[in-house]
């Protein structure tokens, strides 16, 4: 399972889960076992309908925490304002149409409804019903009464619901939830305000109806800076070619095959960005002309013609102005050499190159090691990384250097 976040991200996070009675609350015993295996003090918060569908043993045992329920059945009758106060994230999955009313008109008659209006600005509400009640006016109005007030929502997902019913309310997957909660407390936010155009992943150029020219990039780095950007505060759209990954919770994605859809893609956004990562691996050849037919196998060698493809990061660097623009470079040797040459060739701000062609580096791996050049002249090596670590150092030079 791909989760866009940096490896020990969520070591020592104190994260309240507040569980409310949705069919779904079944899914949260992984989310809660998720983050509390990779270092979350996960404290669970259950109400009495929640109670319904799992039992709170299921969270103690995944947590290794108590489970909160009754506001004066726990032995402190303040238990609502220490919970609050003591936890870094108050995450409600699955939020029911009930809590949400709750919230928004300042309804506390349990536990949970009343510690969430102890530290309102800490949720993280993800609502999760049958689709008629979502989109019920009166369930509609009310997480807009909550989203003016700065409560974060995650959106819940179509699909099959558990009432067998078609349509909005599907709660997230685990992996989503983790995104959502990584990108809710994630510190510093210094891209909140910019607009960053990222693109990940492998151009496709097509032969014939059966064939295409391509190349391993399966767009989890280009993902993973998605992910972290929009952690940074940044809102993020993402130009792929085709991935083999998920793309990243919070993020829009358009999807580019070919190098010239790309191009045609990149400048029609490259006005709306403030920052361009461009990380897809763009086929530099297409062949000369499609075969509408399946070219069919025959005895003698096969000669295909190439022409070359337009490099849509050097015409962007002829006309980029003051916009930040970050390219990367992958070479199989003199990656440093290559990287300076490249900023300079396609003038853009920064250059991160890798090594491709090995097990640990470049496409597909897990993990990656790379070299950072900007045009003032700073030059960095990063060891061997999560791609997802690789992508916040990415960001984090981005930011000192380019966007303080
Ligand atoms: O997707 P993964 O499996 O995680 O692998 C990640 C990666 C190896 C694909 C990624 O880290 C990477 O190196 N991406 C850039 C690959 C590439 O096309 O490098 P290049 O050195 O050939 O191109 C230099 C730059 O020009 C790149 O920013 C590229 O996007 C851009 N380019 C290239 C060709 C072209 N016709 N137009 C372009 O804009």
């Amino acid at each position: 399972m791909v989760v866009y976040h940096p490896s020990s991200f969520f070591q020592g996070k104190k994260i309240l889960l507040g569980v409310t009675g949705g069919i779904a609350a079944v899914k949260v015993v992984s989310l809660a076992r998720y983050l509390t295996e990779k270092g979350a003090r996960v404290t669970t918060c259950m109400t009495r309908h929640a109670l319904r569908i799992v039992g709170r043993t299921s969270f103690e045992a995944v947590t290794g925490e108590r489970v909160y329920i009754d506001s004066f059945a726990e032995g402190a009758s303040l238990a609502h304002i220490t919970l609050a106060r003591s936890h870094d994230l108050i995450l409600i999955a699955p939020a029911t149409a009930n809590i949400i009313g709750k919230m928004a008109h300042g309804i506390a008659d349990d536990l949970l409804s009343t510690l969430l209006l102890v530290e309102p600005q800490k949720v993280l509400l993800a609502p999760a019903m049958n689709v008629s009640m979502w989109r019920n006016p009166v369930v509609q109005e009310n997480v807009k009464i909550l989203v003016e007030r700065g409560v974060r929502i995650i959106p819940p997902s179509s699909g099959k619901l558990a009432c067998g019913e078609e349509g909005e309310g599907r709660l997230p997957e685990v992996e989503e939830l983790v995104e959502a909660a990584f990108q809710a407390l994630h510190t510093p936010r210094d891209l909140a305000g910019k607009k960053i155009l990222v693109t990940a992943g492998a151009t496709r150029e097509w032969v014939d109806p059966s064939r295409f020219i391509s190349n391993p990039s399966s767009g989890l780095m280009g993902c993973a800076l998605a992910s972290v950007c929009r952690a940074w505060g940044g809102e993020v759209k993402l130009i792929t070619g085709n991935l083999s990954v998920r793309v990243p919770f919070g993020v829009v994605q358009e999807v580019a095959e070919t190098a010239l859809a790309m191009r045609e893609a990149v400048f029609r956004s490259f006005g709306w960005c403030d920052v361009l990562i461009m990380c897809a691996a763009v086929s530099d050849f297409r062949p000369a002309s499609f075969s509408p037919s399946k070219i069919k196998r025959g005895e003698s060698a096969f000669t295909l013609s190439l022409v070359p493809n337009p490099d849509i990061l050097k015409e962007i660097g002829e006309k980029k102005g003051t916009k930040i623009v970050v390219g990367f470079c992958a070479e199989t040797e003199n990656v440093l050499e290559e990287a300076w040459r490249k900023l300079r060739a396609k003038n853009v701000d920064m250059m991160v190159a890798n090594l491709v062609g090995q097990e640990e580096t470049g496409f597909t791996a897990p993990t990656n090691k790379v070299w950072i050049v900007d045009r003032k002249g700073n030059e960095v090596v990063l060891p061997l990384l999560p791609k997802v670590d690789v992508a916040e150092r990415i960001v984090s030079h981005l930011v000192s250097h380019f966007l303080s």
